[in-house]
């Protein structure tokens, strides 16, 4: 990552860790341990990914505003929800995520539940705090969200994983899955990001879409080598964790190489995509190249 990029990347943390702050409530009161369980969840060194990519959109199109921040945060909040449950023993059982215990080790199983539930929750309300929108633009923002996170979209391919686990799965099975569990969400951030300037254009929508479909499975393509190929220590999560799971992945199905090289080629196709746009798509760029060159 040049150093450029890593300053407008701290800039764009600042800012959604500042609204995740003001939205998500304190740790105090009766239900202060599911507080607690939220805010751990949040706030435990994240990339931030998503926020990223929501603000690179709009730096695309229009420059980012006052909503882009709050739109990255109802992204962020759907990403920490399912990265919970993802996590939790009827999923993935994993113990470790982000260098940390994950949320029902540290905390317990129905508090790790009910923090994803509430994560959830927060982040359509967050998406009614818009401001300066016209009302069609603000609901289109919450249809995809709902779409993008759920049957549509995340939870669907969280489905396809679990009962994929053991099996060989076709290209398509296994496109349709990646797509869906973590490309659905990336398309979310990027199309909201761009959509909350009310300052797009189709054509602008349509290249961002591609852009994100592309970038979007290299994500998970990259986050299967990961698994094989980083250290615990350099992870934040268990090294391995897909293989003792024998889970379906892209490593799994087609080796690291061929895996490397499908990554490889959707980022180039990633990158064609935004050629529509001048030097405003370069955070888009960059981030880009980051999703793919990553070593966490
Ligand atoms: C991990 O996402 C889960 C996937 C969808 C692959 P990230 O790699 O963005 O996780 P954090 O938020 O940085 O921990
Ligand atoms: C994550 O896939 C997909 C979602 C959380 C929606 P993984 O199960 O591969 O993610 P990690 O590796 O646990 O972060
Ligand atoms: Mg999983
Ligand atoms: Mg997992
Ligand atoms: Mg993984």
């Amino acid at each position: 990552m040049t150093a450029q990029l890593d300053q407008l990347l701290q800039s764009y943390i600042q800012q959604v860790d500042a609204q995740l702050e003001h939205i998500i409530p304190p740790a105090t009161g009766p239900a202060a341990e599911l507080n607690k369980a939220m805010r751990y969840s949040v706030f435990n060194g994240g990339k931030r990914v998503r926020p990223a990519l929501c603000f690179a959109a709009a730096e695309a199109v229009a420059g980012s505003n006052d909503n882009t921040a709050k739109v990255a945060a109802a992204v962020e909040m759907i990403h920490a929800y399912s990265l919970i449950h993802d996590d939790l023993p009827a999923m993935d059982d994993d113990d470790l995520r982000r260098g940390v215990p994950t949320c029902h080790i540290q905390f317990d199983e129905a508090t790790a539940i009910l923090a994803g539930d509430a994560l959830q929750s927060l982040a359509f309300k967050q998406l009614t705090e818009l401001t300066d929108l016209p009302a069609s633009t603000n609901l289109k923002l919450i249809a995809i969200l709902s779409d993008l996170a759920g049957c549509n979209g995340m939870v669907s391919g969280q489905a396809v994983d679990l009962v994929s686990t053991g099996k060989q799965l076709s290209a398509d099975e296994l496109n349709y899955m990646h797509n869906h569990k973590t490309g659905a969400l990336i398309e979310a951030s990027v199309v909201m990001g761009a959509l909350a300037t009310d300052a797009t254009t189709e054509q602008q929508i349509d290249a961002l879409r591609q852009f994100a479909r592309s970038i979007g499975l290299a994500f998970q393509i990259q986050d299967d080598i990961l698994d094989v190929e980083s250290s615990t220590e350099q992870l934040g999560k268990s090294q391995g964790s897909d293989s003792a799971n024998n889970k379906a992945t892209y490593t799994s199905i087609l080796g690291v190489e061929k895996a490397r090289t499908e990554a490889e080629r959707l980022y180039q196709k990633s990158v064609d995509a935004l050629s529509i746009f001048t030097d405003s798509a370069d955070p888009l760029r960059g981030l880009a190249k980051f999703i793919v060159h990553r070593s966490f």
